[in-house]
């Protein structure tokens, strides 16, 4: 009998995902580029299963049910044009191609319009959830052609985590919609990952609390607004104490992150687009200045800053971290939905929003209880121009304030960075500003480069003979 979907790709996710489709009653066939691996999983993990092995790439087309559906979960960038490659000699048209990895959205267009031409359908899917989700059930973000969304929906849906009862799977729109929702997920979840950071670094360094102390913080954080996935694990982590010093496992671990790339995409877009995302911007900064240890190291020798522990009331100073660290995640979800939209206007895809905030509700790294509220808004709203203006998110901002300035202004007197907590603050209070000193700015590029400027008072661009000061002003 022939299969009802094909995989390639074996590493764990492609495993998982694998596992989660045949448990969900469908048949599936695997390849992988290297033969072992693919005997390894059939002997193994899927022994029993409703799981074929392909040997080559066309024997696992000639596996597949026709219209054939093949998911890639190979890694992302040239391998995927590569499989795409040896496998179009093989497929017909109406047949459906899916990419499930983390692909730029940029290369997913490139690819939908290449494969178009060959009448295979595309489609460039975001999944989210790591190897648990993958196996338990992610969160799915579909972008390509239509039709081959709706042949596979079923699917999606069984295969995907739910929240109260609704699959996390949607559909975005065509080419690189799904891609771009999933790049934008992880830019928040950089965000959050360096927010939560420089809570941590503050506990540590500012409050002076031991590890598990850290970690009943995080927990009863869990309990409230703050509820979501990383403060839940984070909570978990700090208390993991290490094997083998008997210390805690995380001040074991160096500290320098990693990172494979989709923070950084989610910043050029920003940069491309002209949509200011500082929060999440930081945070991919914060990842690079932290890869330089041994600079950092020699410069702490250069630099000793102020005595780092904080002298005022300690719980005081808890309340205003929690209310900090909220406020400064609904900014970096503001960047990330105002990302959202104005790249639905730009590429034509007409993001709904209150389906980006829908689709993490559960399966994915950034899960939170605050997305129910996310969702509200933009389902109230669709048009609105920037969640920190939605009525429940302003109150909580103008709630938060206080807080978190003097967290900020704390952390800058006892020498503790916290770009991404004080970013945010920056971004907050910039927005609301009414008249920002821009017209400065602009006077000095009239200046220097006769670049023009609007006036207050009347419309139209105006310059003026700065250097001149017999004749001065007033030459338009
Ligand atoms: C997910 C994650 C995942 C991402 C890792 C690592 O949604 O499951 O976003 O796709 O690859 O989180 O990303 P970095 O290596 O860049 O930290």
């Amino acid at each position: 009998a022939y299969s009802d979907i094909g995989l390639v790709g074996l590493a764990v996710m492609g495993e998982n995902l694998a596992l989660n489709i045949e448990r969900q009653g469908f048949s599936v066939a695997v390849f992988n580029r290297t033969g072992e691996k693919t005997t390894r999983f059939l002997a193994g993990r899927a022994r029993g299963k409703a799981l074929a092995a392909a040997y080559s790439l066309p024997e696992l087309t000639g596996l597949l049910r026709r219209p054939r559906k093949i998911m890639l979960m190979v890694k992302a960038g040239r391998p995927v044009d590569e499989i795409i490659g040896q496998l179009l000699p093989h497929l017909e048209a109406g047949d459906i191609l899916l990419d499930c990895g983390n692909s730029h959205f940029e290369d997913t267009r490139r690819r939908n319009a290449r494969l178009a031409q060959a009448g295979v359908l595309f489609l460039g899917v975001g999944v989210s959830g790591g190897e648990e989700g993958a196996l338990n059930g992610p969160s799915i973000m579909i972008g390509g052609n239509e039709e081959a969304y709706r042949e596979l929906a079923g699917l999606f849906n069984r295969i995907a985590a739910r929240a109260a009862g609704t699959p996390c799977a949607f559909y975005f729109g065509p080419d690189g919609a799904g891609h771009y929702v999933k790049m934008i997920h992880n830019g928040i979840e950089y965000a959050d990952m360096q927010l939560i950071a420089e809570s941590y670094h503050l506990l540590k360094a500012a409050v002076g609390l031991e590890a598990e102390e850290m970690a009943e913080v995080f927990r009863t954080w869990n309990e409230g607004e703050l509820e979501s996935f990383l403060i839940e694990i984070t909570a978990e982590i700090l208390a993991r104490p290490d094997e083998e010093s008997g210390r805690p496992l995380v001040e074991m671990i160096r500290d320098q992150a990693e990172q494979k790339g989709t923070g950084k995409w989610t910043c050029q877009s920003a940069l491309e687009l002209g949509v200011p995302a500082p929060t999440i911007t930081e945070a991919v900064y914060a990842r690079g200045l932290s890869a330089l240890k041994a600079e950092r190291v020699e410069a702490a020798r250069a630099f000793p800053g102020p005595n780092p522990r904080y002298a005022g009331d300690k719980e005081k100073f808890l309340a205003a971290l929690r209310d900090a660290l909220y406020a400064a995640k609904i900014c970096s979800y503001a960047q990330g939905f105002a990302l959202l939209r104005a790249a639905g206007q730009a590429y034509g895809w007409e993001l709904d929003l209150s389906r980006a905030a829908l689709v993490w509700r559960s399966g994915c790294i950034i899960r939170a209880g605050f997305l129910d509220r996310i969702a509200e808004a933009y389902g109230k709203s669709p048009g609105l121009v920037n969640l920190m203006l939605d009525p429940f998110f302003r109150e909580r901002l103008n709630r938060a304030q206080a807080g978190w300035r003097r967290v900020v202004a704390s952390a800058k007197e006892l020498g503790i960075a916290t770009p991404a907590l004080s970013s945010s603050l920056d971004y907050f209070d910039g927005y609301r500003t009414a008249d920002l000193p821009a017209n400065l700015i602009q006077a000095q590029r009239d200046y220097f480069g006769a670049h023009m400027f609007e006036r207050t008072d009347r419309p139209g661009k105006f310059h003026v003979v700065w250097q001149d000061e017999v004749q001065g002003a007033g030459n338009n």
